[in-house]
């Protein structure tokens, strides 16, 4: 049976993060491979609202594979959560003749799409792109390969001044309400102590670990702290505790902020991009719809989005568990 789907559109919406080119790619040249128009759509749900469209072929995507960021721009859309928005969208799309849309994003821009669905019966097929690896349905998003890569790099940095000064570093890095960054850059880098938001071990442990650390002869410590660390602190006001309660510490704050969203994606994130743009495109032309592309023990896998959206994937127990030995 022949497709009803001539022309699909193709945005980036929420937070970018390295690898969401290589998707926008991967998306564009299925297209062109299978024989189907294809429309960037720009800065999210803001540009569908508008009509910011313009057609993509295979050339439109040249030499953005290696490149961060989002060529197509990309916005954080609240006019897109109220009826209104969503009506406004779905006359520019109607108006340009797409038929189907891919969001690159994550959990807010998968329930617009859902939202979207529910109420127009647009098919749309969803791509995880966040550095934060919190979407249900896949094990990797894309960005988080990159983003831990550039904390890991700048953590390795960060030791060579500490141990220099025998200095005590708190690191904030992202993730606000996951510590899937915090934990495995820090188990990559070696950290002395990682505060997540999944895992509140309160200002006494923390104060004996650090003890501990010092009493076992260690001369400088990074601790790693997730931005929606639970303790109760935020990194500058852990720096005070300690240097009140544990004065034999010399502290200093680093904060890597918006630095771990930016870069040149890795390999990894480009082949997992690559692969998942060209699940999406052949998906949607199989008449499927309302799915997340993800992937899982090495497979890719769709997952309907609403289950996708339900909650943040949780942490890896056996990780925190090797981190709490690799400090001794
Ligand atoms: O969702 C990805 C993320 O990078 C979070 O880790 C971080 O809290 C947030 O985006 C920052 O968002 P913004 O760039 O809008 O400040």
């Amino acid at each position: 049976m022949a497709s009803e789907i001539k022309k699909i559109g193709v945005f980036t919406s929420g937070g970018d993060s390295p690898g969401m080119n290589a998707a926008i790619r991967s998306v564009v040249r299925t297209c062109a491979y299978l024989g189907i128009e294809c429309v960037g759509i720009y800065r999210g749900y803001q540009g569908m609202m508008e009509g910011d469209f313009k057609t993509l072929d295979a050339r439109s995507v040249n030499n953005i594979i290696n490149k961060g960021g989002t060529i197509l721009k990309s916005a954080r859309c609240e006019e897109f959560r109220t009826k209104e928005g969503r009506k406004k969208a779905y006359d520019q799309l109607t108006k340009e003749g797409i038929d189907a849309f891919v969001v690159i994003g994550g959990n807010g821009s998968f329930t617009g799409a859902l939202l979207f669905n529910e109420e127009y019966k647009f098919p749309v097929m969803g791509i995880p792109g966040t550095i934060d690896n919190d979407i249900l349905g896949s094990s990797y998003t894309i960005g988080f390969d990159t983003a831990i890569n550039t904390v890991v790099d700048a953590i390795d940095k960060i030791r060579d001044t500490a141990s220099s000064h025998n200095r005590l570093f708190f690191v904030e890095v992202m993730g606000r309400d996951v510590g899937h960054i915090a934990l495995n850059a820090g188990v990559g880098a070696g950290a002395e102590e990682i505060l997540i938001p999944e895992q509140n071990l309160g200002l006494e442990r923390l104060l004996d670990s650090l003890k501990r650390s010092k009493a076992s002869g260690k001369s400088s410590s990074i601790v790693i702290v997730a931005e929606g660390d639970k303790i109760g602190k935020n990194v500058f006001e852990l720096k005070e505790y300690v240097e009140e309660h544990l004065p034999i510490y010399d502290v200093r704050v680093s904060v890597l902020g918006h630095m771990q969203r930016g870069g040149n994606p890795t390999c990894f994130d480009r082949v997992l991009a690559s692969r998942m743009g060209v699940k999406a495109v052949e998906s949607i032309l199989e008449g499927k719809s309302n799915l997340m592309v993800g992937i899982k023990d090495t497979k890719l896998v769709l997952t309907p989005l609403a289950e996708a959206i339900k909650a943040h994937t949780e942490i890896d127990e056996e990780l925190i568990r090797v981190s709490d030995i690799m400090t001794t």
